[in-house]
């Protein structure tokens, strides 16, 4: 099979590790791909998220499936133009990627569905919005549309509620409409399904680590870290999961003529009465997919390519014992303002079975330049989560640029868990 993977994030460069590995692969494509990708796969010049770009490449090129990696693609409708050329495609076309491009559309959703989420209301005027805000106190504020990870504000206060209604009020068209919702508190995990449209399989339950600082401090980022399988669920849980959320979810939006095909991402909190739904991306989580293609113990392409073509066969996936672990290195100022070419050293000295995923990472001819905020993600694999982060951190220690910071406690929390029952 040939294959055209879209994007160029730590991601995709995970996607794309994984996927060389397949004995079915003839081909793979990376569009525009990054200096990672490169040495698993072929990068392609190409503008991810034009329709048509995408879909003059997969037909010149004659490849027999699409996978798209971030979700401004299938928002633009990249699916739909890849389906409608008659090619499959992994990743949901437009209608359905609104479930994460639309707060308002996924609460919708989830109300239709039955899918336990956070008690919510949905606000087009600032000031109906501040005063239903400072009436709560403590709430959460959400911009409505795609606002990059930073349309989110967790207000303790009526005076952080009126602010955060007031910031994401002035953030312009994301911020147009803006869902308040219910401050749930307890564990967060990400539970990721490849969905077919009908029918799912789940990858094990992974946390992702949301705040720059140790312990959960300082300011949102795209994700500092991950690990899998995060221990709060178990194994029966997570088919609870699978009952409650994904399958609800997939019958939803069927019923409504959008079936979802591709990687339906779920972003749970664990609360005292049951997990409940912080948010959906239609779309593998970054940095969770890191850790996921590690844990994964068999060939993905075939998974990834009957979802694309509505032939999934519902059944739990062979996973790897023990836990998998992955370090974001972030440049120098990220999140806020992330400084540009530092040198990058050590990375050949890492050993290959921690692989070093890359996404903000220039090939400047004989060396790499920092380019983008999250740098690389330092993945390894142990028997348990102790020793996989032992061997991560062994392998971070060999990597050095300038202004590089990163957490030291990531997986941290897994390891106080408590043993869950199977
Ligand atoms: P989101 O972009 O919707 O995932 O929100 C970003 C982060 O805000 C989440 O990872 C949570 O940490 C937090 N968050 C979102 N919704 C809620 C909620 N209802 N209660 C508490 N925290 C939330
Ligand atoms: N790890 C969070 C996300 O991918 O949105």
């Amino acid at each position: 099979m040939k294959v055209l993977l879209l994007g160029s994030g730590a991601r995709e460069h995970a996607l794309a590790w994984k996927l060389s590995q397949s004995p079915r692969l003839t081909k793979l494509l990376v569009g525009p791909g990054n200096p990672g990708t490169a040495r698993v796969g072929t990068n392609v010049p190409l503008q991810a998220d034009s329709p048509e770009a995408v879909v003059a490449l997969a037909r010149k090129e004659q490849v027999d499936l699409v996978v798209v990696g971030p979700e401004a693609p299938l928002v633009a409708g990249v699916a739909d133009a890849v389906i409608a050329a008659g090619i499959p495609c992994f990743g949901p076309v437009a209608g359905a990627a609104l479930i994460e491009g639309s707060k308002a559309f996924a609460k919708e959703i989830m109300d239709e569905a039955g899918v336990p989420t956070a008690g919510f209301r949905v606000f087009t005027d600032v000031a109906e919005a501040e005063a239903y805000a400072v009436s709560q106190g403590r709430i959460v504020v959400k911009a409505d549309g795609l606002a990059a990870g930073k349309g989110v504000i967790v207000a303790q206060d009526t005076q952080a509620a009126r602010e955060a209604v007031r910031a994401v009020g002035a953030m312009g068209v994301a911020g147009q409409r803006m869902v308040l919702e219910e401050l749930l508190e307890g564990e967060e995990v990400s539970v990721i399904a490849l969905c077919d449209g009908e029918r799912y399989v789940l990858l094990p339950p992974a946390q992702d680590h949301k705040r720059v600082g140790e312990g959960d401090t300082g300011p949102n980022t795209g994700g500092m870290g991950a690990y899998a399988p995060a221990p709060f669920l178990s194994p029966a849980q997570l088919a609870e999961v699978g009952e409650q959320v994904i399958a609800p979810t997939l019958a939803t939006l069927r019923r409504r003529g959008i079936p979802f095909r591709g990687a339906l991402y779920a972003g749970l909190m664990l609360t005292r009465s049951g997990p409940k739904v912080l948010e959906f991306n239609a779309r593998f989580g970054d940095p969770e997919t890191q850790v996921l293609m590690m844990q994964l113990a068999e060939d993905v392409l075939p998974l990834l390519d009957a979802c694309a073509r509505g032939r999934l066969e519902s059944r739990p996936l062979a996973v790897h014992p023990g836990a998998s672990v992955g370090v974001v290195l972030a440049a120098h100022g990220y999140p806020e303002a992330p400084r540009r070419g530092d040198r990058i050293e050590g990375v050949d000295a890492v050993p290959t079975d921690c692989p070093v995923f890359v996404a903000g990472v220039e090939d400047k001819g004989g060396g790499w330049l920092t380019a983008g905020g999250r740098v690389l993600t330092v993945c390894a694999r142990g028997a348990d989560l102790a020793e996989a982060r032992a061997q991560a951190y062994t392998a971070v220690a060999r990597l050095r640029f300038e202004g590089m910071h990163f957490r030291r406690d990531i997986g941290a929390k897994g390891l106080r868990a408590p043993a869950v029952t199977p």
